[in-house]
């Protein structure tokens, strides 16, 4: 019988496959925090939206290999044009860059004339391109603060981090009306309830989660950001509002006695768990890049137009 070419051996060390093929096709392997822990094993970097960009941005390899999101992997392109970017499953979107179609941000923008366009990293490449300057969880603050006070700015589309990035600065931002379907879920009652169980432990949030959420946490933070907390903290316990996948790092970083608690969303399900991050498995990447596909192609005026604001915000960041 002909095996198909999406068969996979079972006898295969998938791990030593993959190793074996980033030598062969010079390529290298970038992942988010919120892959599940056997595609960070593999990973040549793991890292935050801002750090995988910068990444992109300086690698050297022919392919890359993107573990993340379509957005993600869309921004690895637009950096490296010429060069072969594989996202293992091509249907790994987000419930951000999903709700905000570029025809209708197009028409929000022309409401809101004179206004600098700010997009959160989590967005198309079509939004990108009707944008002045991206930026990411980790340095939306900063990059916000570069904008002189007197300019009216339009920001997208996450409204729970526009507003957070409100507070910090004191600006006042024109919101699209756009949320993370995982973050959302994070509730002010089961935390509170989580925090009756175990006082000592301290809440640590990711910015696109609800301020009632936010208003609970001991620190507030990217998901690298999150990371270098847990690390440097000298409390023992920590409860997590964000994707659980960044506490297989958090326990790599740590000493065993650290406790991390991973936040529950309002029901008794994994729906922490992001379902697009997670449609990649070690078995996808391993066949896409034996088979060179999915590739990712961004049309070059596009590319072109959506390229501006990101190289922004690397020169802001
Ligand atoms: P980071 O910028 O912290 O990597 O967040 C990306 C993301 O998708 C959070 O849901
Ligand atoms: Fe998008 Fe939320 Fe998933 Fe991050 S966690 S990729 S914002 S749906």
């Amino acid at each position: 019988m002909m095996s198909s070419s999406n068969s996979i051996n079972p006898h295969l060390d998938l791990f030593e496959e993959i190793e074996r093929m980033k030598r062969s096709l010079n390529a290298v392997v970038l992942a988010h925090y919120y892959q599940d822990p056997d595609i960070q094993d593999v990973a040549d970097f793991i890292g935050d939206s801002l750090q995988l960009a910068q990444q992109a941005a300086k690698t050297e390899a022919e392919v890359i290999v993107f573990c993340g999101v379509h957005f993600m992997a869309e921004t690895a392109k637009i950096l490296n044009p010429n060069k072969t970017v594989l996202l293992p499953d091509p249907n790994a979107g987000c419930s951000l860059a999903d709700g905000c179609p570029p025809e209708a941000f197009a028409r929000f923008v022309a409401r809101h004339p004179g206004h600098f366009v700010v997009s959160y990293v989590n967005c198309s490449a079509g939004v990108k391109a009707l944008s002045d300057v991206i930026v990411t969880s980790s340095n939306a603050k900063r990059i916000i603060e570069r904008i002189p006070r007197e300019q009216p700015i339009l920001f997208a589309p996450d409204q729970h981090l526009g507003r957070y990035v409100m507070r910090e600065t004191g600006r006042d931002m024109v919101l699209w009306p756009g949320s993370c379907q995982v973050h959302e879920l994070f509730s002010e009652k089961k935390l509170l309830l989580l925090k009756a169980k175990h006082p000592e432990a301290q809440i640590i949030a990711h910015p696109e989660c609800e301020a009632s959420v936010l208003a609970l946490a001991d620190f507030i933070g990217s998901t690298r950001g999150l990371l270098d907390y847990v690390v440097a903290s000298a409390a023992r316990s920590f409860i997590v509002a964000t994707e659980p996948g960044i506490i297989h790092q958090m326990k790599r970083a740590c000493p065993p006695e650290k406790l991390f608690i991973a936040a529950p969303p309002t029901s008794s399900c994994a729906c922490n768990e992001c379902p697009h991050m997670r449609l990649n498995t070690l078995e996808k990447l391993y066949l896409s890049m034996k088979l060179g596909r999915p590739s990712l192609e961004v049309e070059p005026a596009l590319r072109e137009a959506a390229k501006k604001p990101i190289d922004l915000m690397l020169s802001w960041s």
